[in-house]
């Protein structure tokens, strides 16, 4: 066992359901929603687990919180199996769910975290301290909402009560699962900030799933980006960038109304990467959007299908991808 806070070797799930056939009738279904990933986690380090919807990102979430059993492979946290000892995984880690249940509705926020942080073997004057710091750090307090009932709390209050509990006994691992999921912009940059320095700072080692490309490029040291339970590219939001620095975004503007604009976009999709998206600016102009590999050289080619299909062009650019424009290059099965 390394120093590495997290370290999850080949781990697998399956989950076994069943797929309704007509009325009465309805066949075993197996979904993989973890085929084998691998990765690490140190202390002071952010990892992000970003994906498109039904990745596999909740699922990983729980079996690191102990909330759901593997089928195969190895997870240690701390050094400790969160199989075989999951207890002593329980103690170092501070989970929020994106789905969170377990809160009492007929008690207020504050009353809420009392009853875990009590629950956590926190008691009296240290116990009535701590609930009050962390609901001044996710900003509770700001919100006049500590003394509000749950059951009358806003999604975004909700998200920051979760946040409060995780951090109530100030763990050393941090399992968040979408922790900015309905919060407005300013809260959402105030979660991420919290969270930055929660790792940069106190050396906690923080796992944060999110599908916002944005975002993970924010927050993240490291981003492993997943797609139908496979790692399918990771490293640093600039390395996950240079992997595909061949690539070029190409904008070009045409005016409506002039030739023909789906014998060009139909074309098109010789050269293209991923998909073509197109946009209508105003009455006037449309715009067309999508990637290439070594824009220079197909310069050519992309002015010629535009002349020959009689678009007017008004304006052409070519920039860096994105690292949306990344994610969608490997989550359409190129490996890295
Ligand atoms: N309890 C369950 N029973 C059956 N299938 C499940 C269950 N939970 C998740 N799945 C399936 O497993 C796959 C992975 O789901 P998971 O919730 O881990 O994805 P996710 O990356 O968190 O997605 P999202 O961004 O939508 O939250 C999906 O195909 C999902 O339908
Ligand atoms: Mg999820």
């Amino acid at each position: 066992m390394g120093r590495e806070a997290i370290e999850v070797v080949k781990l697998s799930k399956k989950y076994l359901t069943k797929k309704r056939k007509g009325l009465l009738r309805s066949e075993e279904l197996v979904i993989e929603a973890l085929r084998g990933i691998t990765f690490t986690v140190n202390y002071g380090e952010v990892v992000g687990l970003l994906g498109p919807n039904g990745a596999g990102k909740t699922t990983t979430i729980k079996i690191l919180s102990t909330l759901l059993l593997p089928d195969s492979g190895e997870v240690r946290i701390g050094g400790f199996d969160v199989v075989k000892e999951a207890s002593k995984v329980r103690k170092l880690i501070g989970v929020m769910l994106s789905v969170e249940k377990g809160f009492y509705g007929k008690l207020t926020g504050r009353e809420n975290l009392i009853y875990f942080g009590s629950l956590y073997g926190l008691s009296g004057a240290e116990l009535k301290r701590r609930v009050d710091e962390m609901m001044e750090l996710v900003g509770l307090k700001e919100l006049e909402a500590e003394d509000k009932l749950y059951e009358e709390y806003s999604t975004g209050m909700k998200a920051r009560l979760s946040l409060a509990r995780a951090l109530l006994k100030d763990p050393p691992v941090l399992l968040l699962d979408e922790p900015t999921l309905g919060l407005d912009p300013m809260s959402a940059r105030k979660v991420r900030d919290l969270v930055k320095s929660l790792a940069f700072r106190e050396g906690k080692a923080i796992i944060y799933t999110t599908h916002n490309m944005f975002e993970a490029e924010l927050v993240c040291d490291k981003i492993l980006l997943i797609n139908k339970g496979l790692i399918v590219a990771s490293g640093t939001p600039e390395e996950l960038k240079k992997k595909v620095s061949d690539i070029k975004t190409v904008i070009l503007q045409v005016r409506k109304g002039t030739g023909n604009l789906n014998a060009f976009l139909s074309k098109l999709t010789d050269i293209t990467i991923g998909n073509i998206v197109t946009e209508e600016l105003d009455v006037n102009y449309i715009e067309i959007k999508f990637n290439v590999r070594a824009a220079e050289e197909l310069l050519d080619t992309i002015i010629r299908l535009l002349t020959t299909e009689g678009l007017s062009m008004s304006s052409f650019k070519v920039v860096e991808p994105t690292l949306e424009d990344v994610f969608i290059y490997f989550a359409e099965g190129k490996t890295s």
